[in-house]
């Protein structure tokens, strides 16, 4: 980022949904405050904010909306200005917009899923909002397999000319990237006291209405963390440095220790590992790419590749994970393999050799 938005700009954070694709981990905390390279992950998102200038952060909430209140407070610890909105009913990413309209103090906004790693430009995003004078202003990313997403074509001028659903022949890689600029008047036409989706609502209704919506085409680091592959793959991202925060608590590298911890000498920690505070893992045990919430213990010569392990779990001597997630408090028994998506609850406990997907135990 190369200059600070400035203090004529504040942030809107959405932070109100339930995280059910990441479930079971998210029955016990707001997926925005899953540990993610070792801090909740909003902190690196409001990191990020913080760098680019902005003081003043609402976080729109609604789901375990104590959670944030209790963590980052008036947000000092930051260098920021924290207020909080509670959603009685979920409002929907549009509803959640609107909902916070009574705390704006400027003409300009701007929004953030609470759950995107990118390292989109802030600065080059407002700047192009300022050029166009656009109502509103997207982030907008290419990928690889468009396909799985809604698509957001635009013109020669970057204006945006449509919102399309999902389709087996798309006509664009762009993706709407889940950062907005918007302008306060946007903000303030939101219907109130319904759920209103920003996706399917609100820029659809823009286009309609003739409003200028423009594009801003960022191909810098993006991940969207709901999923429990790409969360690993983000967290990972984070302590080898390939993501941008300016909130990792230690170097980057291979793996990150947290206080506390103790690691065996002849365990090998690999691929942007995470080891939280108060974890024990054992001789021979290979922990690669995964995230080990705090007081988890990982015996002798288990391995937990691209995995999540909930906080003070279990995983018994010679047990392989695989590409899973593991809820808090769950006691994985010995010579266990668990493998592509599987999800144990909390508190689940599994005997010795009792699940398996190979037949060599
Ligand atoms: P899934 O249930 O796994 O789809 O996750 P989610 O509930 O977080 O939904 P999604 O990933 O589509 O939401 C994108 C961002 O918007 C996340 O940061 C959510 O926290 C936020 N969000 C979604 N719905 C609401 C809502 O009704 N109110 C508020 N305040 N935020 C929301």
């Amino acid at each position: 980022m190369t200059e600070s938005v400035g203090d004529a700009v504040e942030a809107i954070v959405l932070v109100g949904g339930k995280g059910t694709r990441l479930r079971p981990l998210t029955l016990s905390a707001p997926k925005p405050m899953l540990p993610t390279a070792g801090v909740p992950f909003l902190t690196h998102l409001l990191s990020r904010i913080r760098a680019a200038g902005i003081r003043h952060v609402i976080l729109g909430t609604s789901y375990q909306a104590e959670v944030f209140s209790e963590h980052f407070g008036d947000g000092a610890a930051l260098g920021l200005e924290l207020d909080y909105v509670v959603e009685d009913e979920p409002l929907g990413t549009g509803g959640a917009i609107g909902n916070v309209r009574h705390l704006l103090r400027g003409d300009t906004a701007m929004i953030f899923n609470g759950d995107i790693l990118t390292g989109c430009d802030l600065t080059g995003l407002l700047d192009e909002h300022r050029r166009t004078g656009a109502d509103v202003t997207l982030h907008l990313t290419t990928v690889d397999d468009p396909r799985a997403f809604g698509c957001v074509p635009t013109d020669g001028d970057g204006r945006v000319t449509a919102f399309l659903e999902k389709d087996p022949n798309p006509v664009t890689d762009q993706i709407n990237a889940g950062t907005y600029v918007f302008a306060r008047a946007v903000v303030e036409a939101i219907p109130s006291g319904r759920p209103v989706s920003v996706e399917h609502e609100t820029f659809p209704g823009l286009l309609a209405d003739g409003a200028r919506v423009t594009g801003y085409l960022d191909t810098s680091y993006w991940r969207d963390l709901g999923k429990p592959a790409d969360f690993v793959a983000g967290s990972a991202d984070l302590v080898r440095g390939i993501a941008p925060t300016e909130a990792l608590p230690g170097p980057t590298g291979e793996a990150l220790v947290l206080p506390g911890a103790k690691v065996a000498d002849g365990a090998i920690l690999t691929g942007g590992a995470t080891v939280g505070r108060y974890c024990v893992v054992e001789a021979g045990a290979v922990i690669d790419g995964s995230v080990l919430f705090d007081g988890v213990r990982v015996a002798a010569g288990a391995t937990v590749r691209d995995s999540i392990v909930g906080r003070n779990a279990v995983v018994g001597a010679g047990t392989v994970l695989d590409t899973v997630v593991i809820g808090d408090r769950a006691v994985l028994g010995s010579g266990i393999e668990l493998l592509a998506g599987a999800r144990v609850w909390p508190d689940v406990e599994l005997p010795d050799g009792s699940v398996r997907f190979s037949a060599d135990s």
